[in-house]
């Protein structure tokens, strides 16, 4: 029930990684690097067997500067065959522009609770399932894929702990909107393996067939033993990760990156799980983005010497 179809010709078994360095991480840097930069990174992150790559998000200017040229690093950068593209999109004028850069897939984003939404997009949780409904309908109609997002499925930096049962409702409107799957976001990366069984408990009782990814942040240091325990525990087989674990939301006070793509492809293959991503070639690309950023990345592996010199190696 909780693993992810079949897409790309992954069996339901294989991890799927959807790598959001390129949106996640870069919307939350304080400086902003160039379209260049960011197409370099993506191009190295296509090669290394992630499964998607959200590569820019059609949100407004003014709400994340970071991310305004993503309709360039569209048309700039090199799509590899059985690699998905996509973007986040907020409402019909981002849509326009999603159907302009060609994506294949796009992801809606609300949330489970009220404040963060107002925060993040200026409208309560059941506001933005009304402004979807337009998006999603045309995004279906132009055959494109659609992702729902919900953000702060365990805690919310304004409201503190979020019933799993309210997480539950909001899944079952964007279902019903219509979204190929969803993505829970723990989004401060609070949350704890005993929040993640709450949460995937009652998802479980209450959901039936449906194509799922959690995304967690690493504020806590929790996000590692959270993508196991989704995977061990309850067959999560998609997770959202970010190389070098740079990102965050700059509408979550205090919560930093997503937990990095190397150290999950890391652990799950310890753990035996069958990954296709190379985690060296990840790093090679967290390496070369830590260079735009400058500041050190905040993953395991990247910090490692044979990391290291893998990269050196192959630059
Ligand atoms: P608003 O101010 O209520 O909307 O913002 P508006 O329609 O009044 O538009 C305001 C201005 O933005 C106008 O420009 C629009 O044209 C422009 P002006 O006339 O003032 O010059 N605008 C746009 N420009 C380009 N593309 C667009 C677009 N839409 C409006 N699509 C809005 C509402 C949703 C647009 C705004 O609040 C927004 O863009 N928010 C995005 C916030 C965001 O990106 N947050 C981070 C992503 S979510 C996240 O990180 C969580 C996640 O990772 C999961 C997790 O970790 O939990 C997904
Ligand atoms: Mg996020």
């Amino acid at each position: 029930m909780l693993s992810h179809g079949e897409e790309n010709n992954v069996t339901p078994l294989r991890i799927r990684i959807t790598e959001v360095g390129p949106r996640d991480g870069l919307q939350n840097e304080r400086r902003i690097i160039s379209t260049e930069a960011k197409v370099r990174y993506i191009n190295a992150l296509s090669d290394s067997g992630v499964a998607e790559i959200e590569a820019g998000s059609f949100v407004s200017a003014r709400a994340v500067p970071q991310l305004s040229d993503s309709d360039e690093v569209f048309k700039k950068l090199e799509r590899r065959a059985g690699v998905v593209y996509s973007a986040l999109v907020p409402n019909e004028k981002g849509l326009e522009r999603a159907f302009t850069a060609e994506v294949n897939k796009i992801a809606i984003f609300t949330a489970a609770s009220d404040t963060f939404s107002q925060r993040n997009i200026h409208c309560t949780v059941q506001e933005s399932i009304e402004r979807f409904k337009a998006v999603v309908s045309r995004a279906k109609q132009g055959r494109m894929a659609v992702r729902g997002y919900i953000s702060t499925v365990t805690h919310c930096p304004f409201e503190g702990k979020v019933s799993a049962s309210r997480v539950v409702e909001v899944m079952r409107e964007l279902l019903e909107l219509g979204v190929d799957e969803i993505s829970l976001g723990e989004t401060i990366g609070k949350a704890a393996p005993n929040d993640v069984r709450r949460l995937l408990d009652e998802v479980k009782l209450h959901i039936g067939q449906a194509a799922l990814s959690v995304h967690f942040h690493d504020t806590y240091g929790m996000a590692i033993a959270n993508v196991l325990t989704a995977w061990m525990e309850y067959g999560v087989t998609s997770f959202d990760t970010s190389a070098g674990g740079v990102g965050g939301c700059p509408y979550a006070p205090g919560a930093s990156g997503n937990v990095a793509t190397e150290d999950v492809v890391y652990a799950l293959k310890a753990s035996g799980a069958s990954v296709v991503v190379d985690e060296r070639l990840v790093v090679n690309a967290a390496r070369q983005l830590g260079g735009e950023l400058n500041h050190p990345l905040s993953s395991r592996l990247s910090r490692l010497n044979e990391y290291q010199t893998r990269y050196e190696a192959v630059t």
